[in-house]
């Protein structure tokens, strides 16, 4: 890599790191925290946030303000349409964490997508608290655990069905556990799942079958064969040491999904509208956010959740319009410039 040619279109190849980036990233990177707040991570170098932070910093973009006009966020999911592409992300467990028992945050947290109209996520919950959570909710995809047990993965995938979710799927990549063992969540084993496996989930539901969790073309190209109508381009948070930043490899993915008609979503330290719009112009159909509205989640509810998605739609339209984007169909990555 040149180190004189500071500035380039992307073009989706991640670059080699070396250490004095590694130091300058723990003065970008906003984790480990807020503190107190899960999951809090570690800020080394084997902190795949850290790298996400630090990516996402280095995407530039120019000006294409002549004859760009306000955009219109609508977004198409699964043949839907919604107010804009930022889906509250697969969170879980929140309703057991805070002093105030009387507080449900998963509840909020589904209130608000529905009154933004937005397409909500909902992570590991036992069949009954999902159906308490969605009934306060709109439209939700429903992501089970990679549970060694099949026989528990097909009631959940058919509890969503019967419980009117719009799509539902698995984090393909909750394998493992910091032991290097199958991990254990709230006591439930779970394992690996292969494309036989995956194949046989996708073919048992009318919905949109999704594989969440997929950071390399060789995923993206079996969950494709496995008839997954969607993926997720992510590492759940950094659970993989060392994760490649999604975006770094979501062109590629894109690339090697054309003609599918999988749609392409993804996640990861998306902390700002800004952050969307790059995940957006690099190719994601829509985009999950966790942490971005995490600490509003908790502390104050359904309200703050909803000011913190408002702003992020106001900063994702104020990029479109600064670089010409008028609408969802019209992304453009040569708008992006790497800084090395
Ligand atoms: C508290 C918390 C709980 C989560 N639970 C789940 C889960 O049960 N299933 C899942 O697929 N992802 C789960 N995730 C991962 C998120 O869906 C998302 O992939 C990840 O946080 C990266 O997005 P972010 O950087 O916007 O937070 C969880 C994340 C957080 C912060």
């Amino acid at each position: 890599m040149s180190k004189e040619n500071k500035s380039d279109v992307v073009t989706g190849a991640s670059e080699t790191l070396d250490a004095s980036m590694l130091e300058n990233k723990k003065t970008t990177s906003p984790w480990p925290g807020p503190q107190g707040m899960i999951p809090v991570t570690s800020g080394n170098a084997d902190d795949a946030n850290v790298h996400n932070r630090h990516y996402l910093d280095r995407l530039l973009v120019e000006m294409r303000v002549i004859d760009a006009v306000e955009p219109d966020l609508t977004t198409t999911i699964f043949g839907k349409k919604y107010a804009s592409p930022l889906m509250p992300a697969a969170l879980s467990h929140l309703n057991k964490i805070l002093d105030d028992k009387n507080r449900k945050p998963m509840q909020e947290k589904a209130i608000a997508a529905r009154e933004l109209n937005l397409l909500n996520w909902i992570g590991m919950e036992t069949n009954e608290e999902y159906s308490e959570i969605v009934a306060e909710g709109g439209d939700t995809i429903r992501i089970i655990k990679p549970f060694a047990d099949p026989q528990k993965i097909m009631g959940e995938i058919k509890f969503a069905e019967d419980h009117g979710a719009v799509a539902v799927g698995i984090d393909i990549d909750h394998i493992a556990g910091e032991n290097g063992k199958y991990d254990v969540v709230d006591g439930i084993p779970l394992g690996s799942i292969r494309m036989d496996d995956l194949k046989k989930y996708a073919a048992s539901t009318e919905l949109p079958f999704i594989a969440k969790g997929v950071l390399s073309v060789a995923d993206a190209l079996k969950a494709r064969q496995a008839g997954c109508k969607a993926i997720v381009v992510s590492h759940h948070h950094g659970r993989v040491p060392f994760g490649i930043p999604p975006l770094s490899i979501l062109p590629e993915i894109k690339k090697a999904l054309i003609g599918s008609g999988m749609q392409i979503f993804v996640d990861g330290s998306l902390m700002s509208g800004y952050d969307a719009y790059k995940a957006l112009a690099l190719g994601a159909d829509a985009v999950l956010i966790g942490r971005g509205i995490l600490p509003e989640v908790l502390k104050n509810g359904t309200e703050a959740t909803k000011n913190k998605l408002q702003k992020m739609n106001e900063q994702l339209s104020e990029m479109m319009l600064y670089t010409g984007i008028k609408d969802m169909n019209s992304f453009d990555p040569t708008v992006l410039h790497f800084e090395k």
